[in-house]
């Protein structure tokens, strides 16, 4: 058994990371372990979260067992959780429940817990002292040590917890069942070392570790052989890439080799506002397959709260930054993250966050009311305000936030887009898909023209979508 440590997961140490780029293999005694049985996987958080769910998906496929959508049919069930905010708990002890029952008329039932909750202690002791049931818990730093993992819970019958409170390496090589044939998620690193005051994924992630150029090349070149048409970049800052690594090599040579695969569309998240440099600005604007699109967290419009919250810029520096990107990059639609009601932020304070939205006036937000996460700074700081004032805050954000949408939304009524048609719509008859800039339209078109990027002319504006029909104009 392995616990997690809050303690151990702060600290940041001055050891090069080590890559294991072995080839992965799962021992011959553990390949038909799961023979003729289901599992059942339910993801929460953030894309990288998704993706380890797609390794996950190809470990266990590895050991023979085919998934199920139905959590009823599975023998083992998996719950990749996130630790964001306050309410994932409830959320999985919520889905717990459901599984609990489902075990009393099935003991043979496996259930694992892993993702960034697993990380967290309070969780873990949780999960030993009042869910001895759940079978197995695993962390974000050993997601490739599945299949020891379940083998030891299921030859021993207990409970078996490995989670590590490590800085991390770099794991190659790890499997994985993509969700989908034309876009995929490609890490380009892990961890964060930013350690925003009110931010738990420092902790549950590791330090920041990014993937040697070569072997992201690679990988987004093999997606391109298999006839992938989009990859997004996936780390918690990727403009920081590289900088871990000691070599002269930062974001913007990234994304330049990656355009230069010929892939039809490149993506990235998430941007910190720090790092965003004029030369990574230059490159976007100089490869059309690099996608006008970034998401620029915000997170307040206070530089008080800013600085409370360690994030390293100022509301001028922020519009500074968002104005050039507006104006270098043609059509770049850019959307954020906010937070309310952080500890002590007065009216004014929150004034100055819809000051900003008033004059960004973004594609999009996620806004959120700060939540409490143990072991963080902003978890011990003041908190000022009553349920009440922090709903009604995130409410008048919320409007402002959604006038802006639509009126980006818009502004694309009777244009022609490119949209990468990529999975069936539940309207019937439609098919649905991204534009560049990343609006999500419902296309009423043939499933022959799934996996294709073809032009779109929308003909309705709703507040989250948009609907269109193909154009004949290529
Ligand atoms: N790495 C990204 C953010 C990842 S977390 C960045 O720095 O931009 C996604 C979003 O969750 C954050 O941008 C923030 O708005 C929100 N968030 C993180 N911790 C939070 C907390 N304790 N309470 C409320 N929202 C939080
Ligand atoms: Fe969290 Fe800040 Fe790191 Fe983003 S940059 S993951 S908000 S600590
Ligand atoms: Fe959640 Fe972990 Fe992502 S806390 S947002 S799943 S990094």
């Amino acid at each position: 058994m392995n616990l997690p440590s809050l303690k151990q997961a702060k600290i940041r140490g001055k050891e090069d990371i080590k890559i294991i780029d072995n080839d992965y293999v799962i021992p011959n005694s553990m390949k038909l372990i799961g023979k003729g049985k289901h599992y059942f996987i339910k993801t929460y958080g953030c894309q990288m979260n998704v993706h380890d769910s797609e390794n996950i998906k190809a470990i266990l496929e590895d050991m023979s067992y085919s998934e199920t959508l139905n959590m009823e049919d599975a023998d083992i069930i998996i719950l990749n959780t996130c630790a964001i905010r306050e309410n994932a708990h409830n959320k999985m002890f919520g889905f717990l429940g459901r599984v609990k029952h489902l075990k009393e008329s099935n003991p043979n039932i496996i259930c694992g817990i892993c993702g960034c909750m697993a990380q967290e202690e309070v969780i873990v002791d949780e999960l030993k002292s009042k869910y001895k049931w759940v079978d197995i818990v695993f962390g974000t730093h050993n997601i490739h040590k599945l299949p020891f993992i379940l083998k030891e819970s299921m030859e021993n019958k207990h409970q078996e917890i490995e989670v590590y409170s490590i800085e991390g390496d770099v794991y190659e090589n790890i499997p994985v069942k993509r969700d989908s044939k034309y876009k995929a998620w490609v890490n380009i690193m892990y961890g964060c070392d930013k350690f925003c005051t009110y931010c738990i994924v420092p902790y549950t992630r590791g330090k920041q570790r990014s993937r040697l150029p070569k072997d992201i090349i690679r990988e987004v070149e093999k997606l391109y052989k298999d006839g992938y048409k989009e990859v997004t970049l996936l780390g918690q800052n990727v403009n920081a890439y590289g900088k871990d690594l000691n070599i002269d090599y930062t974001m913007s040579d990234l994304l330049k080799d990656v355009a230069l695969t010929g892939i039809d569309r490149v993506r990235f998240i998430t941007s910190h506002p720090w790092d965003f440099n004029d030369k990574m600005i230059d490159t976007i604007c100089e490869y059309p397959n690099i996608m006008p699109y970034i998401h620029l967290p915000l997170q307040s419009g206070s530089d008080r709260i800013l600085k409370l919250m360690g994030r390293r810029y100022t509301k001028e520096e922020y519009i500074t930054l968002f104005n050039k990107l507006k104006s270098k990059i043609k059509n770049c639609a850019i959307t954020t993250d906010i937070i309310v009601a952080f500890p002590t932020e007065s009216e004014e304070d929150f004034n100055e966050t819809l000051d900003v939205v008033n004059t960004c006036k973004f594609d999009s937000a996620f806004t959120f009311i700060f939540s409490k996460r143990a072991g963080t700074p902003a978890a011990l700081m003041e908190d000022n305000l009553t349920e009440e004032e922090k709903n009604s805050r995130l409410y008048r954000l919320n409007e402002v936030v959604n006038k802006y949408a639509n009126l980006s939304n818009q502004r694309y009524l009777n244009k022609t887009v490119k949209v990468l048609l990529e999975d069936y719509s539940d309207k019937e008859g439609y098919l649905m898909g991204y534009t560049d800039t990343m609006k999500l339209v419902n296309v009423k078109a043939d499933k022959k023209y799934l996996g294709e990027i073809v032009d779109v002319k929308i003909t309705m504006i709703k507040t989250w979508s948009m609907d269109g029909i193909l154009s004949k104009k290529v």
